[in-house]
C-alpha cells in the first residue's frame, strides 16, 4: 500500500481543502472528466477522515436505478464500516426502530425490513442518526450522482419526477441535519439534468471544487514511485529524463494514463539521450489494438451521453482534430468538418461540452476564434489510428 499522505501526488492539499470546506459548513460538488482521479480523492477522504474527527462513507451510485437502491447502497456502506464496527450498527438499528417496529423475521441484510416499508422515512431516520452521533461527524461521499439521476430521467416523466423528489429530499435533509456533510462527484454534466428536472436550486447549494490534473512534478514522482514500488510490468526504475518524457507524451496528467504509459516502458533505464526514444517505443506499445479498454471509455462516453446531431458533430470534431496534433482554431475546425448545416453557435456549444467532459482543451486567447485541440495527446493518436465512425 502506498503511503499517500507522504506523497506529492497523494492529493493531500485537495483533501485538506475539502475537509476545510466541510468544517465551515459547505457541501461539495466535484465534477471532472473520466479518469481524472475523482474516485481516488474520495477514497483518500475516507482513509483520512478519522484524523479530523470525521467518518466518511463513499457510495458508488452509478449502478443504482431507483432511490431504494441508493438507500440500500448507503446502508451497505455504513453497516460495513470497520471503525465502530458492530456497535455502531446496533446503535443505528435502535434509532431506526424507534417509533415504528418493522418485522424482524425477514431474511436478508440488517436494513431489509426498512426497505420493504417506506424507505424514505428510514433514509431520513438514518441521516438523523448520523447527525446525532456525537463521537464523530459524518460525510457522505456520493460518487457519480449524475449517472444515477440520468438513469432515473431515462425512465421518462415518472423517472424525472423521481429524480426531482430525490434531490428535494436530499436538500431538505441537508437543511434539517446540518452536522452531516454531503459531497457529490460526476463525470457527466449534472446541470442539463437539473434544468430538465427543475432542480437547479438544489444543485446551487453545493460549492464547486475543481479537481485539477496532477502537476508535472507530481506526475514525475508518481511514475518513478510506481517503478520503485514494484507496480510496473517491466521496470523497477524510471530515471528523471524518462519520467519527464512520459509526462510530455501524455500531455494530460491523469494518474491513469501516466501509469498506463509507464507500464509499457521496457528494457534497461535509458540514459538522458535515449529517454525520448524509449518513451516513444512505449507509446507505440500503448497504441496497439489490444489497448481498447485503456481508450475505449471515451468513445463509449459519447455514445452513451450525446444524442442525435450533437453526437454526430462531436465525432466529426474529434475526427478532424485527430489529424491536427497542434489543434485548430474554431473557424478552421468548422471548415475541416465540412458540414454545411452546422452553425458556429452549435460548434461552440459542442466544443464547450467536449471541453467540460475532458476531450478537448479550449484556449480563448482570441475570444472570437478560440483554439481547440485534443486534451489527452495519447487519445488523439488513438483516435487517429482507430477512427470511430458515426452516422446519423
Ligand atoms: N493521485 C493519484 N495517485 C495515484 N494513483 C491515482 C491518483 N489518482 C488516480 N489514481 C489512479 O488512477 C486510476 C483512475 O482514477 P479514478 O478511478 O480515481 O478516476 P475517476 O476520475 O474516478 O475516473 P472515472 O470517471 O472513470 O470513474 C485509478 O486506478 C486510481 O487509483
Ligand atoms: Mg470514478
Amino acid at each position: 500500500m502506498t503511503d499517500y499522505p507522504s506523497k506529492s501526488y497523494g492529493r493531500n492539499a485537495e483533501i485538506a481543502s475539502i475537509f476545510k470546506m466541510f468544517e465551515i459548513g459547505k457541501d461539495v460538488s466535484m465534477p471532472g472528466p473520466r479518469r481524472l482521479g475523482k474516485t481516488f480523492v474520495l477514497e483518500r477522504l475516507v482513509d483520512s477522515a478519522s484524523a479530523g474527527g470525521w467518518a466518511a462513507v463513499k457510495i458508488e451510485v452509478a449502478g443504482c436505478r431507483d432511490s431504494q437502491a441508493f438507500f440500500r447502497e448507503l446502508c451497505d456502506k455504513i453497516g460495513s464500516r470497520r471503525t465502530n464496527g458492530a456497535n455502531f450498527l446496533t446503535w443505528i438499528l435502535q434509532r431506526l426502530h424507534q417509533a415504528t417496529q418493522p418485522r424482524q423475521d425477514q431474511p436478508g441484510p440488517w436494513y431489509q425490513p426498512f426497505l420493504s416499508h417506506d424507505h424514505q422515512t428510514y433514509f431520513e431516520r438514518l441521516i438523523k442518526a448520523l447527525n446525532d452521533d456525537s463521537t464523530q461527524r459524518w460525510a457522505l461521499l456520493i460518487d457519480e450522482l449524475p449517472i444515477f439521476l440520468k438513469a432515473l430521467h431515462d425512465k421518462g416523466t415518472d423517472g424525472i419526477a423521481a429524480a426531482r423528489d430525490f434531490m428535494n429530499l436530499t436538500s431538505r435533509l441537508r437543511a434539517d441535519y446540518q452536522r452531516v456533510r454531503w459531497m457529490i462527484t460526476g463525470s457527466i454534466g449534472i446541470e442539463p439534468l437539473a434544468r430538465a428536472g427543475n432542480y437547479m436550486g438544489v444543485l446551487a447549494k453545493f460549492s464547486p471544487f475543481a479537481l485539477e490534473p496532477l502537476s508535472n512534478a507530481q506526475s514525475r514522482d508518481l511514475v518513478q514511485d510506481l517503478a520503485k514500488e514494484g507496480r510496473l510490468m517491466h521496470r523497477q526504475l524510471i530515471n528523471d529524463a524518462e519520467a519527464e518524457a512520459i509526462v510530455q507524451a501524455v500531455g494530460w496528467n491523469a494518474a491513469y494514463y501516466l501509469e498506463a504509459l509507464a507500464n509499457k516502458l521496457t528494457g534497461a533505464p535509458a540514459n538522458d539521450a535515449g529517454a525520448g526514444s524509449a518513451v516513444a517505443a512505449a507509446v507505440e506499445n500503448l497504441l496497439q489494438p489490444g489497448e481498447q479498454t485503456t481508450f475505449g471509455t471515451w468513445e463509449e462516453h459519447l455514445r452513451k451521453h450525446y444524442q442525435g446531431a450533437e453526437r454526430l458533430l462531436a465525432f466529426s470534431i474529434l475526427a478532424a482534430l485527430a489529424l491536427h496534433p497542434g489543434g485548430l482554431n474554431a473557424s478552421g475546425l468548422l471548415t475541416a468538418i465540412g458540414q454545411a448545416t452546422v452553425t458556429e453557435a452549435q460548434l461552440r456549444q459542442t466544443l464547450d461540452r467536449l471541453d467540460a467532459d475532458g476531450f478537448v482543451s479550449l484556449r480563448r486567447d482570441d475570444e472570437d476564434d478560440p483554439h481547440v485541440s485534443f486534451r489527452n495527446l495519447l487519445l488523439r493518436r488513438w483516435w487517429q489510428r482507430y477512427p470511430p465512425h458515426e452516422t446519423l
